[in-house]
């Protein structure tokens, strides 16, 4: 039997966690044919000082939108992402009204002509879309669409109507709930809401992806708040970009673990992600009261995108106050307050380098960029960066983990949690979504003045059996699936 390709003499990682070994990867059709020993193959590929390793899942992406604008997803493919979970912090592509504008959100809104889920994966893999896509119902879309931005509790009614948005997208394939509590509209939902909401991906088998309340000050008890709310709703829990906020909390995050550790301990089902960055990005307006500004915050901030004074992107919001002679509360209220206002995306310097390598650390903690699409301004460098910096910065200059593990962390992990069977390790018979690297030149190269660079070291990247990138060429092969989740 001959192959479509084999990687010869290279290192395996297979993704369990195990020790690397060497041997060859066959690739035929869309699946690996033989994993250890190679096949004839039309095409070989010398894989000698290469490491072979499943595709990354990208556990926490915003690329709801970027399907449609840039199936190429150049920024992701680039890193050795194969797979993005998609509709993360409450904000999803579906539901969807074509042609209106839900509350909220800004830069987060993903406009478009489908109405639901599978009509969104209609006009995904229309565009060919490089990488697959796996999609999470966000509750700030669902109740936006329902109750608009409402600072009240939702009548039963409405409740009806966002469970039944979020039965449908669990009926067309979406693996779970999501939640943005710290964003409009869903900051004004109490968690009787939000576990009701949660029941339904519950009913489903689906998770509870949540992007918490308060990641500062009252960390502890927002995870407090997401482990009642899975227990109460009877699904696992993901939290979301797990981080301790604000100098006086900078340390945090191993007390919120050991928390979690004892929920894992008396049976809950509990995993995180992490980026590997110490500043976050989002929708700046989101941020900010226009009656009382954080000066703190606005201090630790830089401008990503700002449609109404592009001059201001990749500039720290205290330099621009100095330059143009504005107050820091005015240059906060001028860049959110303009006609495309809600559309400015900034970035925070908040968080702390202990804390990253806590959560790295954690054996429940997987890698998610948080990467926002966003292309015409100077984007947070996780969307370009955030895979080959753990490989390259924290696993081979730091040795903050171990590179088997990281991997792990990057694919089987994220697959046993989103549902995705047949993905994840390299083994006979599963898709071959795989990524060849340089494990001794694999790292991110997107910096804070240049964001928009890809990764060295990133060799080929097959996705369902194509090869989707090759030494530095984006091939168009166009071979991302829409993924149904299914529950294990
Ligand atoms: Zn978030
Ligand atoms: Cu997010």
């Amino acid at each position: 039997m001959a192959a479509d390709y084999t990687i010869r003499n290279a290192t395996i990682i297979d993704g369990s966690g195990r020790e690397g070994f060497p041997g060859d990867v066959s690739i035929d059709g869309d699946v690996m044919a033989a994993v250890g020993e190679g096949l004839d193959a039309a095409v070989e590929i010398d894989g000698q000082g290469m490491v072979v390793a499943p595709g990354f899942i990208d556990t926490h992406s915003h690329d709801d939108g970027a399907f449609v604008r840039y199936p190429g997803m150049e920024f992701k493919l680039a890193q050795g992402v194969t797979t993005d979970v998609s509709g993360n912090c409450g904000f999803s592509a579906a539901p969807n009204v074509p042609g209106e504008t839900p509350p909220g959100g800004g830069a987060l809104r993903f406009p478009g002509p489908w109405h639901d889920l599978a009509e969104y994966f209609d006009a995904c893999l229309a565009e060919k879309p490089a990488i697959n896509n796996l999609m999470l119902i966000g509750h700030n879309t669902v109740r936006g669409w329902v109750m608009g931005n409402e600072q009240r509790e939702a009548t039963a009614a409405e409740l009806a109507q966002m469970r039944a948005h979020i039965e449908r997208g669990m009926e067309q394939g979406a693996c779970g709930f999501s939640t943005g509590l710290i964003y409009e509209p869903g900051r004004y939902s109490d968690t009787s809401e939000v576990t009701a909401l949660a029941g339904v991906a519950g009913q489903y088998g689906g998770i509870y992806a949540t992007h918490m309340r308060n990641e500062g000050d009252y960390l502890l008890e927002s995870v407090d708040e997401a482990l009642g709310i899975g227990r109460a709703a009877g699904c696992g829990v993901h939290i979301s970009h797990h981080k301790a906020s604000g100098p006086k909390n900078h340390g945090r995050c191993r007390e919120s673990l050991a928390l979690i550790d004892r929920a894992v301990d008396e049976g809950h089902d509990v995993t995180l992600d992490v980026y590997p960055y110490i500043a976050g990005s989002g929708p700046m307006h989101q941020y900010f009261r226009l009656d009382n500004i954080g000066l703190e915050l606005a201090e630790a901030i830089r401008i990503a995108s700002c449609p109404d004074r592009r001059e201001w992107e990749g500039r720290m919001l205290s330099d621009i106050a100095e330059a143009e002679g504005l107050s820091l509360e005015d240059a906060v209220r001028e860049a959110i307050t303009g006609p495309r206002g809600k559309e400015t995306i900034c970035i925070q310097f908040t968080m702390h380098e202990d804390d990253v390598e806590t959560n790295l650390q954690h054996p429940r903690v997987m890698v998610g960029s948080d990467g926002i699409p966003n292309l015409n301004g100077a984007p947070h460098p996780r969307l370009y960066g955030t895979f080959p910096r753990v490989l390259g910065n924290y696993v081979r200059e730091r040795g903050v983990l171990p590179l088997t593990e990281a991997i792990r962390k990057m694919t089987s992990l994220p697959c046993e949690r989103f549902g995705i069977p047949d993905r994840g390790y390299v083994r006979e018979g599963l898709v071959a979504d795989l990524v060849v690297f340089d494990p001794r030149e694999v790292i991110d190269l997107a910096t804070w003045d240049e964001p928009k660079r890809e990764p060295a070291g990133i060799r080929k990247v097959f996705v369902s059996g194509a090869l989707a990138y090759d030494d530095g060429e984006h091939t168009g092969a166009g071979t991302g699936k829409m993924l149904r989740y299914r529950a294990g």
